[in-house]
């Protein structure tokens, strides 16, 4: 079986951060959600694995994930270039999966207990194809599955519709044989026009396939808005492991379930509360505080700051006596103390699509 993960898209809804880069590279507790995706595949024996790629940076992805060795796969590239759909992305895949079958994984998401399950289902019940299906309260934002009574066959997907006939949304974790690729010809744009995933598996069951349908256990995250970030980065840290490669001195206090990355400095007087995690080379105090469900990127100075609940992304500095609470910070930021300027206030230098509450 192979995998493929889907790299593409606009990533509007995560302007600026993805201004800059794709939004599958946002690091969530310090990994790009796509790592997850590839760790996830690999755990269910898959390691020849498909990355298609949009057009939003592009190179970033390759340069991250490189020719998959690191992770103990093997990637091959395909370019879908602009983000036609996600069945559209699927297709581009073709000949790289001649007849195999495989798993599509959406690199902005995430699952809680992986997806072994999935290639499971495909093979025992002999399946055509295999959605992944959780109950969601806003079944308007997803694709919808409509179950016959006794809940053993998907009777078809709607792409987010006006009015869901069901709250279980069709998540990013499909299986698919080569019947995917022989309906694909017949699939037509929607409404905004997109090659709809949900049109495609509504299209194999239409023409004969089976198609089953698989309930997700434990949480389950799309990360395509900041709030979804922020609550996967929760998600993640609530299952963290406390270790320490760093080094805290004297006076300065980690409490609870906080990973210290190698070559990190947490200096006197710094607090930091976990579950939290601190990456390598960071530089934290003295007299900071790293509050609950925090996130602090590879090589990060945070000096005197308090920041709670937030993600700091790489080599970004946070130097001000001021607190930081549910906070994105991209990369190679600096948040710095106004005192001192004259005239008064407060200094802002911020990009096109940025959001600042004062
Ligand atoms: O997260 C689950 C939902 O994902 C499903 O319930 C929907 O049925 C499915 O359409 C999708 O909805 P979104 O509106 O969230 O899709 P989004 O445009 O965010 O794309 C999902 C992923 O696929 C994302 O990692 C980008 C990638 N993608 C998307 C498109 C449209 C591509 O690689 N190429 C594309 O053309």
């Amino acid at each position: 079986m192979k995998g493929l993960v889907l790299a593409g898209g606009y990533g509007t809804r995560l302007r600026p951060l993805t201004h800059t880069g794709p939004k599958q590279l946002i690091p969530i507790a310090n990994k790009p959600n796509i790592q997850y995706c590839i760790e996830d595949l690999r755990d269910a024996g898959i390691t020849d694995i498909g990355i298609v790629l949009g057009n939003v940076m592009p190179e970033k992805v390759q340069e991250f994930l490189g020719d998959g060795s690191k992770f103990g796969v093997r990637f091959t590239y395909i370019v879908q270039g602009e983000p036609k759909g996600i069945a559209h992305a699927i297709n581009c895949a073709k000949e790289f999966m001649g007849n195999e079958e495989f798993v599509v994984y959406l690199g902005d998401n995430l699952l809680k207990n992986g997806i072994k399950a999935i290639p499971k289902k495909m093979k025992e019940e002999k399946a055509d194809c295999v959605i992944s299906l959780m109950p969601v309260k806003e079944p308007q934002r997803y694709g919808i599955a409509e179950l016959s009574p006794d809940g053993t066959k998907v009777l078809r997907t709607v792409e987010k519709p006006k009015e869901p006939k069901s709250n279980l949304a069709v998540i990013g974790v499909y299986a698919f044989n080569s019947s995917f690729f022989k309906v694909y010809p017949k699939l037509r744009p929607s409404w905004r026009n997109e090659m709809e995933i949900t049109d495609a598996i509504s299209l194999l069951i239409e023409s004969g396939h089976k198609v089953v349908p698989h309930h997700v256990e434990g949480w389950w995250k799309d990360t395509g808005k900041p709030e979804d970030i922020l609550e996967a980065n929760h998600l993640i840290l609530d299952g963290i492991a406390e270790e320490n490669e760093g080094r805290v001195e004297d006076g300065a206090s980690v409490v609870g379930r906080v990973k210290i990355g190698k070559g990190t400095v947490i200096y006197g007087r710094s607090v930091v509360r976990g579950p939290a995690i601190v990456g390598e080379n960071c530089k934290i105090g003295p007299g900071a505080y790293i509050g609950p469900y925090t996130a602090i990127g590879d090589g990060c100075q945070v000096s005197k700051a308090e920041i709670d609940d937030s993600i700091v992304m790489e080599d970004s500095t946070v130097d001000v006596e001021r607190k930081l609470v549910r906070s994105m910070i991209g990369k190679s930021s600096k948040i710095l103390s106004a005192n001192g300027l004259i005239p008064k206030g407060e200094r802002l230098v911020v990009g096109e699509n940025t959001s600042v509450y004062l």
